[in-house]
């Protein structure tokens, strides 16, 4: 997989890709993240990105010159899957999209800023917005990270057997169980003996059981 990032402050998105799962995903060459700093592609002397908005509403607009040369100079290198838009009012972010876009090939991550971009970029260039919460950040850039992060950990190669994706909080809609590990016992608070029992029928049952429970209470919405 390669995700190419287009962005006005790339160097926020360097470090979570040089340390732990993502940077060995990088390593060993499963994906290729490639940073593109728009400023490159930016008009005059200023290499100015933005602009006031038409109608003279507050904040400055990403400027569409910019974008579709940046945009266009990568899709006359190879075809993309999709163009997304890291925006809040986008689609908010789940595992099934992560799921989804974790089988694509070539993604195009624009990061957004000020007010956001104009409008005519969205119509010619992106095929898909996302939101990472309903919430606003200062630009796209940390989104675009949580989204790469919540990608690249489901390409096939990326994680190992002890780290498997399959029994994650969400995966079936379903929160992940209580997990414990040594010691059995801690100031008097025990693990379930049923954990310790053997019998792994039981375990997988009582995990399951747990599962529902907890999703029952935390999270009766992501329930079918
Ligand atoms: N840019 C600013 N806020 C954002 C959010 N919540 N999700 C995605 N991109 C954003």
């Amino acid at each position: 997989m390669r995700i190419d990032i287009i962005s006005v402050l790339p160097e926020l998105m360097e470090s979570p890709f040089k340390a732990s799962i993502l940077k060995r995903a990088v390593d060993k060459g499963v994906v290729e993240v490639y940073f593109h700093q728009l400023r490159d592609f930016g008009l005059g002397k200023h290499r100015q990105v933005d602009d006031e908005p038409y109608g003279g509403s507050a904040g400055m607009v990403m400027m569409i010159e910019p974008l579709d040369n940046c945009i266009s100079e990568l899709k006359a290198q190879r075809d993309y899957d999709e163009v997304i838009y890291l925006t809040p009012d986008g689609e908010t972010l789940n595992q099934k999209i992560a799921n989804t876009l974790s089988l694509k090939n070539n993604l195009i991550f624009l990061c957004g800023h000020y007010k956001g971009i104009d409008q005519r970029v969205r119509e010619m260039h992106i095929t898909k917005e996302i939101s990472i919460g309903d919430y606003v950040l200062t630009g796209g850039e940390l989104a675009a990270c949580v989204l790469a992060d919540s990608i690249i950990r489901l390409v096939p190669g990326v994680l190992n057997d002890e780290q498997s994706a399959l029994t994650d909080s969400f995966q079936d809609n379903l929160l992940s169980p209580p997990i414990y590990t040594r010691p059995f016992e801690y100031k008097g608070l025990k693990v379930p003996e049923i954990l310790l029992s053997g019998n792994s029928r039981k375990i997988e049952d009582w995990l399951h059981e747990q599962a529902v429970k907890i999703t029952e209470e935390k999270r009766p919405d992501i329930l079918r």
